[in-house]
Formats: structure tokens, sequence, C-alpha cells
């Protein structure tokens, strides 16, 4: 039985990723969930685990080097996926050095102790251990509008806000223990994810809760920055498949060729809520582009993201959500889940989101 060490699997993507892979792999797999908790952390996101004895969750800080070698140490880890990280542009403009020390010391931590765990006295490592990095597209700049351009894995890197320097740092890190000692290593770096349990900080679920709410819904300069928009179980395969099927020491791009304007993404919403509300529901009459509100631009914002998938889809891997079913079904999500949506938006994030936006 393969046991999976998943960091930061209480957030977004990683919560997405574990319910994947129990429903691919069932008892055959047995996955420890470490994750700090913080304000982007949810125990909420993995309530239908509990019981299961394939899943174990620590609450431990990836920089904490004793808590993460003890995990090591008890368990017999065979597979890292290394989700962990402070994501949010926005709150790396306004506070970089916890991005610096989750993202690049966090990543340190994870690589070390993994290495440590995994290496032969003879040199080398044990057979069959692999450690997966989950990075993003952001560490490689920004595109012109000119839409023939896109991100490839030997494009240079050219990071802008603290977030995506902190994670490209990560990545170097990745790079350098591949090329020095030989770590059984992949980068994955992926464009925009969206779809069940995301944090409303971040543009799809902040304009789906702002709309049931009547709430303006704040576009940043033009409105015309681009990004490619990729279901989120679509991510969870790619991630599974690069570590199963992929060439080791290897970079991946992942992305849905889904390019869209974040003004293409509010009007989409706008009107899918249209069509899903029922007539008689009282929401129905204020979702409107009445709501949509110019606000002042993301400072360093970039312009424009597209990947090219040609490698990863070269292993097999593509797309399966097309983004007007993928938008529908997280927007299912969202009616189904509003206590989900009024417990995160009740703490911390309401302090943030009216010290961003006003109220
Ligand atoms: P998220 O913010 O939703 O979740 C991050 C998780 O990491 C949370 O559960 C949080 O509690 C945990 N965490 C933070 N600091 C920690 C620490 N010091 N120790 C242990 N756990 C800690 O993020 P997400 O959107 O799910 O992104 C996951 C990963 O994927 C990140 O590495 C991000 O850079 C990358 N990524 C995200 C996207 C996207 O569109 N969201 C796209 C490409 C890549
Ligand atoms: O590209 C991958 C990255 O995608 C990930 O690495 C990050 O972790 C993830 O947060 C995401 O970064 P973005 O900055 O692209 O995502 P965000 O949802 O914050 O913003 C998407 C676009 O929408 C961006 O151009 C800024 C704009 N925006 C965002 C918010 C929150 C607005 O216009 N208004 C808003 O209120």
């Amino acid at each position: 039985m393969r046991t999976y060490l998943v960091t930061g699997g209480a957030g977004f993507i990683g919560s997405n990723y574990i319910h994947y892979m129990f429903r691919k792999y069932g008892n055959e797999i047995r996955i420890i969930n470490v994750d700090l908790l913080t304000y982007a952390g949810n125990l909420e996101n993995l309530k239908c685990l509990e019981g299961n004895p394939g899943y174990t969750f620590v609450k431990a800080d990836i920089c904490d080097k004793e808590a993460i070698s003890r995990i090591f140490a008890e368990n017999n880890i065979d597979r890292v996926v290394h989700f962990a990280a402070e994501s949010h542009v926005d709150r790396s403009i306004r506070e970089p050095e916890v991005f610096v020390r989750t993202n690049v010391l966090g990543t340190a931590v994870m690589l070390n102790c993994a290495k440590e765990a995994w290496e032969l006295p003879e040199g080398g490592f044990k057979p069959g251990k692999k450690f997966l990095h989950v990075s993003t597209d952001e560490v490689y700049g920004s595109l012109p509008d000119d839409d023939s351009a896109f991100f490839y894995e030997d494009t240079p890197y050219d990071p802008h806000s603290p977030y995506s320097a902190s994670k490209a740092g990560a990545d170097m890190l990745v790079k350098s223990y591949m090329d020095t000692y030989r770590f059984p290593a992949n980068i994955t770096n992926c464009s925009n994810n969206y779809g069940p349990y995301q944090f409303p900080e971040k543009l799809i679920p902040l304009i789906i809760n702002n709309c049931l709410q009547g709430r303006k819904l704040p576009v940043y300069g033009d409105g015309k920055n681009v990004r490619d928009w990729l279901y989120v179980e679509d991510h969870a395969k790619a991630i599974d498949m690069v570590q199963e099927q992929g060439e080791l020491f290897q970079t991946y791009n992942i992305g849905g060729h889904n390019e869209k304007q974040n003004i293409e993404i509010i009007h989409i919403i706008i009107e899918t809520l249209q069509e899903m509300l029922p007539d008689d529901d009282p929401r129905k009459a204020h979702v409107t582009t009445d709501l949509i509100t110019y606000v002042e631009d993301r400072k360093g914002h970039d312009r424009r993201y597209a990947i090219a998938p040609d490698k990863i889809k070269a292993v097999g891997w593509q797309p399966e959500t097309m983004f007007k079913e993928g938008i529908r079904k997280t927007i299912e999500w969202f009616f189904r889940n509003e206590e989900w949506m009024k417990n995160v938006t009740s703490g911390d994030y309401q302090k943030y989101y009216d010290d961003m936006y006003g109220k």
C-alpha cells in the first residue's frame, strides 16, 4: 500500500486532490494530510473522510523541521505531494514576509526531511520514492495581449509579485535538489484553478458569493487581464498522472487552453446564475451587471497568463471539464454549501475583506 504525505490538504486544491485520490484508489492508499490550518485551511472540506482508516490529519507547520522529520520517521512515506503555501497574490502585496517563510523556507524543510528519510547509506535514494512540488504559471511572469504567446516549460522565470517570487524561489530549491542530489522529484506549474472549496478571496468564488449577497463585483483595472482557467479536478488528475506516468526530474505545465478576460468571467457568472436561480428566488433580481464596479488596479498586475500544456498531454492527460460545465458545477456546489460559505466568511476573511474593499 502506498503512503502519501500531502501538505496543505485542508486548502482548496489539496482537499480536492485528496477526495480525487480516495475516489480513484479507495483503500489501496493511505494519505497523511499535514496542514497548519491557516485562514485558508478548513477541515470541513474533508469532513466525509472522518473515520476513514486510510486518512490521517496532522496539524503541523511545514517550517517546523522537528515535526516534519517525525512524520517521516514514524511512517514509510512513498509519495510527497506538496501543496502547502500562502497562495493569494493580493495578500502577498500587503504582507510579503509570511510568503517567503511558508513558500521558500517551508519547501526547504519539506525537501530536506524527505531527502534525509529517503537517502541510502551507499548513495542514491530508496527506490520508488517521489516528491511532487505543486507550483504556478505565475513564475513565468506576464504575456502580452497578443494571444499567440504561451508559457512553455523552458520559458525563463520572471515573477512579479511577492507570491510568485516566493513560488519561483521554492521551484529553484526543488531544481537544486534534483541537480545536486539527483533527488527524485517533479515540479508542476499550473494555471488558475476554480471549483468546490475555493476560498472566496479568489476571483470566481468571490464573484459568485457577492452576486448572491447583492454586493458590488470589484474589477481590477480595465478588467481585461487574462487568466487560463482549469477545473480543479482536472488539476488533481494531472498531478497523479505526472507522479505515476511522468518522467522524474521533469517539469510539467498544466493548463486547459481556456483563456478568458476577467470581465468575461464575471459576465458568464452573472448569466449562469440568472439561468440557474429559480424565478421565485429573491436573489435573482439583484444578480445583474449593475453590480460590476471598476476599482483600483492590483499593483504589478500581470496582464495575461496562458499555458501550453503539450508536454503533459504527451503523458496522456487532457482537461476534461469545459468551462461552461465547470462553472455550473461550481455554482451548484456553492448553492448546496451555503453553510460552508457562511462559516468561511464569518471570521478572519471578513476582516481582510472589509480592509481590502471597504464594507
Ligand atoms: P490554499 O490557500 O487554498 O491552501 C493552502 C493550504 O496550505 C491551506 O490549507 C493552509 O492551511 C496550508 N498552509 C499554509 N501555510 C502552511 C504551513 N506553514 N504549514 C502547513 N500548512 C500550511 O491554496 P490553493 O489554492 O489550494 O493552492 C495550493 C497550491 O497550489 C499552492 O502551492 C499554490 O501555489 C498552487 N497553485 C494554486 C493555483 C490556484 O489557482 N489556486 C494554481 C496553481 C498552483
Ligand atoms: O495562475 C495561477 C495562480 O492563480 C495561482 O498560483 C494563485 O495561487 C491563485 O490565487 C491565482 O492567482 P490570480 O492572482 O490569477 O487569482 P485571483 O483569483 O486573485 O485573480 C484572478 C484575476 O482576477 C486577476 O487578474 C485579478 C482579478 N481580480 C481578482 C480579485 C480577487 C479582480 O479583478 N477582482 C478581485 O476582486
